[in-house]
């Protein structure tokens, strides 16, 4: 597989200067080019804060049985990130963990974030590690998939008969817009303190997630919405007019919908099966991914691919969950199922994801609960993280 594509690699130009064709593979040619499909594998494994350490033992296991299962020569080793390593006196991305992430086919990575740092600025804050990482390897496609697991149709607080048979694919641009554009910081003039964030996008950076989206759609229901705010931004009518021309251009066979972004979170609750991929801008996407969560039932069930010119990184859409640290109850599905979307997207095994994924929907079908899925009622068994783990596995059978 070509990886290892990183910035510094690439020059600056009017066009995407890392070239703007990542392997995202397994969409458009996984049953043409099988020579793709990997053998052999090694993974990063950043375990990162809070809950991050016990949700990734669990997940670990499952990426290993899955490798046995499936006859991947599988290679891991961990390394520190964030508030785990600045407890140990290191930056929050240590240059140890980088390099290993560097040489690797892929990164496993747990959330980050420490309330100890809540009030610190974000440049200060443990979780900027993350944002480094995916600017590091210019991960510029950050695919979070929204489906209801059938047996947890009743976990969502929205009606049964809204969510049965939403599938949604979430495609959040994660290198640009208000997260990364200059000028930002704090600064002081007459009145005052006052902070600055930009959202900037190039034409080009639009060009590059819209095909991501596109060629995604032209795999599943052949339809977009694209999420901007062209009512009120400039940035973001540029985003509407770049998406229109590359649709008119290149992907006229698609349904290309521009919806207004507060309209499209309304819409999101409100009919939730009308959408097949939403594509958005950076900030926009983090907020439309949470409210997708809640479709799921869960922001414990959703995992998450971030794909683009480096190392592809895998990490769950939730946070360190600090309140119940320690206590062995987190739930670990978002991470096992995150598994499965490197096995999918890193190792071109879309075969072992749907394993992945179809063990995980075997273990709630069980009738295993973790707290924040449990509702109750007759049949469900509460569970810890690692016998949700351990359920996992079984269904696997391997
Ligand atoms: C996410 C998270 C991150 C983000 C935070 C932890 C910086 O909310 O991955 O959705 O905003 O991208
Ligand atoms: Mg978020």
């Amino acid at each position: 597989m070509s990886i290892r594509r990183t910035r510094e690699d690439s020059h600056s130009a009017g066009s995407d200067p890392f070239g703007g064709d990542a392997d995202f593979g397994v969409w458009a040619d996984q049953k043409d080019k099988p020579e793709k499909r990997m053998t052999e594998l090694k993974v990063a494994v950043i375990p990162g804060d809070g809950i991050g350490p016990e949700i990734t033992t669990a997940a670990i296991q499952v990426m290993e049985a899955a490798a046995r299962k499936f006859d991947v020569k599988l290679t891991h080793d961990s390394a520190p990130a964030a508030a785990a390593a600045v407890d140990l006196g290191l930056p929050p991305l240590p240059d140890a963990t980088l390099k290993l992430c560097r040489d690797s086919h892929a990164i496993l990575c747990g959330p980050f974030g420490d309330p100890r740092w809540d009030n610190a600025p974000p440049a200060d804050r443990p979780e900027r590690a993350k944002l480094i990482l995916r600017k590091t390897f210019e991960l510029y496609a950050n695919l979070r998939p929204v489906k209801p697991v059938p047996a947890l149709l009743d976990s969502s607080p929205l009606r049964r008969e809204l969510v049965e048979g939403a599938d949604i694919l979430i495609v959040r641009e994660l290198v640009g817009g208000l997260y990364f554009s200059e000028p930002r910081g704090y600064f002081e003039d007459e009145k005052g303190r006052y902070g600055i964030n930009t959202m900037k996008y190039h034409a080009w950076e639009v060009d590059r997630i819209g095909k991501v989206a596109f060629e995604a759609a032209r795999q599943r229901r052949n339809s977009v919405h694209s999420a901007d705010k062209a009512n009120a931004l400039e940035a973001t009518q540029l985003w509407r007019e770049t998406m229109q021309k590359l649709h008119d251009k290149q992907y006229a066979d698609v349904a290309l919908k521009h919806v207004f972004v507060d309209n499209c979170c309304m819409q999101l609750v409100a009919v939730p099966k009308q959408f097949d991929v939403i594509v958005a801008p950076n900030m926009f996407g983090d907020i439309l991914s949470d409210i997708g969560a809640q479709i799921t039932g869960s922001l414990g069930m959703l995992p998450s691919a971030s794909l683009g010119a480096g190392v592809p990184l895998f990490e769950p859409v939730h946070g360190s969950a600090p309140d119940i640290v320690g206590k062995g109850k987190a739930n670990p599905l978002a991470m096992i199922l995150t598994v499965g979307m490197l096995y999918t997207h890193a190792a071109k095994r879309p075969d072992i994801g749907t394993a992945i994924d179809d063990a995980v929907a075997a273990a709630l079908d069980k009738g295993y609960r973790t707290a924040d899925i449990a509702r109750g009622n007759e049949g469900e068994k509460l569970v810890g993280t690692q016998q949700m783990g351990e359920a996992v596995l079984a269904a696997l059978g391997a």
